[in-house]
């Protein structure tokens, strides 16, 4: 008999864990694996809250008739068309053929496109509409681009139960449990910042909008249930704070050293400033070589930090590749207020500085310092500039951060 795991009373969770998948996405790396989650709400009719990637599609359908003992399925609540969550809506159709679906225009809009053969047994809702399961209520608040158009929440009224899609998600599997309070949920909420600077990042405006809207509901919430990682109960405060902060892009008293280096000339600069900033109290400064650096990282302590480094030899008269790749990733993200300071080497015509330089006008940020541009190896006095650099913009974070 297949152990269940309840929520609540009446509330399951029937998602599963994905340790298989390198690549989130195929560009994020999961150290911890991910979990995709669903819920079953068993009433006078059943819902079920969202599905699971293709890949666990049996594993999900198990955990659901091992709940159900031979009921059916009466309704999917789709807050989210990512395939992550709708890969496994057909065979749901096929094992339960009278479901009805549930979901705004644009999550039909999304799910033609995506399954073209899933167009019938389809209920349309807008904002503030309700759904009566019989004992639970269901209203559904949209949420739109908190991570796709399509996405809505869902707010059951009788057990204050909010389904968040993927806002308070994180990477990482459920290990042995899935409430916070019976998890260890420290590496959770590391994970949690990784997982919102790289998949819901740039659209931190939204994300504060539905904040704004969710709160201004004053809705009594008992559990946050999030389609990927933990269901937040006690620390449900601290999973929103975490939201809110990021998604206000506000960073903290801290530097990102970035660097491409071929021969470690670049990287001698790049340490060397560091070392500036350090020199001036600043006790978070990170540095990363971007052909080695996990982008992830990059970006997390991007949102994290006010100072960004940024440093690149020129290649092919340009910018070296990898170091062009962090430009892009940073640049999509449309991360507001940081600090940018530029440095670079050359072997005989420099081409990188100058065309790194215009990336702080383009993010409106400020830019701390002269850049910084050497030819060859490193001398004591292209040494010196650089350490001069590094406690410049050690004295511009002091100054932000009295
Ligand atoms: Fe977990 Fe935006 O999908």
């Amino acid at each position: 008999m297949l152990q269940q795991i309840q929520i609540t009373d009446s509330i399951y969770y029937v998602g599963v864990n994905d340790r298989i998948k390198d690549l989130f996405e195929s560009l994020w790396t999961l150290p911890y694996g991910v979990s995709y989650n669903s819920y079953l709400i068993v009433d006078e009719k059943v819902a079920l809250m969202d599905s699971v990637d293709l890949c666990y599609s049996e594993r999900f359908l198990r955990q659901i008739d091992g709940i159900l003992q031979g009921r059916p399925v009466d309704y999917l609540i789709v807050d989210h068309m990512e395939p992550d969550h709708s890969g496994s809506i057909g065979m749901l159709k096929r094992r339960y053929p009278n479901i009805r679906i549930v979901g705004n225009k644009k999550t039909f809009a999304m799910m033609s496109s995506y399954y073209s053969t899933i167009d019938d047994n389809l209920i349309e809702v807008s904002e503030g509409d309700t759904l009566s399961l019989g004992r639970h209520e269901l209203t559904f608040v949209m949420a739109p681009m908190v991570h796709w158009p399509e996405v809505m929440f869902t707010y059951d009224k009788t057990d204050k139960v909010l389904f968040s899609a993927d806002a308070f998600g994180t990477f990482g599997t459920l290990d042995g449990n899935v409430l916070d309070t019976k998890l260890d949920t420290k590496h959770y909420f590391e994970e949690m910042e990784r997982y919102y600077s790289c998949i819901v990042g740039k659209y931190g405006k939204f994300v504060q909008k539905t904040l704004e809207k969710v709160k201004s509901m004053n809705l009594e919430i008992k559990a946050i249930c999030p389609l990927h990682g933990p269901v937040w109960t006690d620390e449900a405060a601290r999973a929103i704070a975490i939201y809110d902060k990021l998604s206000r892009y506000e960073a903290e008293k801290g530097a990102v050293v970035l660097y491409g280096s071929m021969y470690g000339n670049t990287a001698a600069l790049a340490d060397t400033i560091a070392r500036g900033i350090g020199s001036k109290g600043i006790k978070h400064v990170v540095t990363y070589d971007v052909s080695r650096g996990n982008p992830s990282l990059i970006i997390r302590d991007v949102f994290k930090y006010r100072a960004v480094v940024v440093g690149s030899p020129t290649y092919s008269n340009g910018v070296f590749q990898p170091m062009a790749n962090v430009l892009e990733l940073l640049r999509v993200r449309e991360i507001p207020d940081r600090l940018f300071s530029v440095f670079g080497s050359c072997s005989w015509a420099g081409q990188a500085v100058k065309k790194m330089t215009p990336f702080a006008e383009e993010m409106k940020w400020e830019l701390v310092g002269e850049p910084l541009e050497q030819k060859g190896s490193p001398d004591d006095a292209d040494l010196e500039r650089a350490y001069a650099l590094g406690m410049q913009i050690g004295d511009r974070l002091n100054e932000l951060y009295r």
